[in-house]
């Protein structure tokens, strides 16, 4: 927390992407955030893409006072992959939006993340909800500023099945080294996996409550979720659509109504069917350290009543 502002300082690092969308929404409004920086990395779509996606979420929302910069073009070894099967041709449920208002930061992402870091004096939380490029690449960069990093939370991974390959989640799997510089820096790392699959959802209920807030926000909201609700249809057969990336967002406003399992959480990058998946110690088999807080389970009474809160924090339009 910063003892001047009483606010928790967080990097934003996205790849929008829907999920993303609601991620911004959320950080951008809730006042306990003091949101330093949006960064982009490429991810659901190519960087141009998801850099786009950035600054049309922020211009329709009004979010003109977080700088938004671009980072990684792709992942730092493997071929890229993306997700446009999922968020759309355009990267964002093929939304149209008004003409883009705000201008993108001239800076690297990953320059930015060590400035940043580097000023802070350690109580900065560093949010990522697409692959873990930018973080890594400041890493490797920069190592000073990993002792600078209060904690991680980020989306990814899986202890059960995996969402783009049978044993791999998607931003795991888009650039497992990344992720694997990461889960070995030795920071605190509260993982949000697809373990939510079946405890966030998007249902009728959630969809009626929050398609009646008259704002922006929840225009937004609702498109978004149209869009990627079809996607999860299609491609997974769920019926009541999963909703990712907001947990990490949701998680800082209130930890409580997360379970969380401390283990030792390895990325999977040797083998060609399992690479990028995340070997979670969840019986503490190996007897190796810990290294995340796997969440396991949480409260999605509240969660939604977080998400329903924060989007009416946009006031009527
Ligand atoms: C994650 O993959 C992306 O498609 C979503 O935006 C989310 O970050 C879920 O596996
Ligand atoms: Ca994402």
């Amino acid at each position: 927390m910063d003892r001047i502002t009483n606010k928790l300082p967080i990097i934003l690092d996205s790849d929008p992407g829907c999920d993303d969308a609601v991620a911004i929404m959320l950080a951008a409004k809730h006042p306990l955030f003091n949101l330093q920086v949006i960064t982009v990395t490429a991810g659901n779509h190519i960087l141009e893409k998801t850099t786009q996606n950035a600054l049309k979420v922020c211009s329709y929302l009004g979010i003109d006072n977080v700088p938004v910069a671009a980072g990684m073009s792709g992942p730092i070894i493997r071929r890229q992959v993306i997700a446009d099967h999922i968020h759309g041709e355009n990267g964002l449920g093929n939304i149209d939006f008004d003409e883009i208002r705000i201008r993108l930061d001239h800076r690297h992402a990953v320059t930015l993340i060590i400035e940043i870091l580097l000023e802070s004096n350690g109580d900065i939380t560093f949010v990522a909800t697409g692959p873990l490029s930018n973080l890594a690449m400041a890493m490797r960069l920069e190592p000073k500023i990993i002792p600078k990093i209060k904690q991680i939370v980020l989306i990814g991974g899986s202890y059960q099945l995996g969402n783009i390959t049978p044993a791999a989640e998607f931003n795991m799997y888009a650039d497992p080294e990344a992720a694997h510089i990461i889960f070995t820096c030795g920071r605190p790392i509260v993982m949000i996996g697809l373990s939510i699959t079946e405890k966030v959802l998007f249902k009728k209920e959630v969809a009626a409550r929050i398609g009646s807030i008259d704002n922006k926000a929840a225009t937004l909201f609702t498109k978004v979720m149209d869009f990627y609700t079809k996607s999860n249809k299609r491609i997974f057969g769920h019926e009541v659509s999963p909703l990712y990336d907001p947990a990490a967002i949701v998680y800082l406003i209130n930890p409580s109504i997360f379970t969380t399992k401390l283990m030792h959480v390895e990325i999977e990058l040797k083998s060609e069917q399992s690479y990028g998946r995340t070997n979670c110690d969840f019986y503490g088999l190996l007897n190796k350290p810990a290294n995340a807080e796997v969440v396991t389970d949480l409260d999605s009474e509240r969660f939604w009543e977080i998400i329903d809160k924060t989007i009416r924090l946009y006031g009527r339009t």
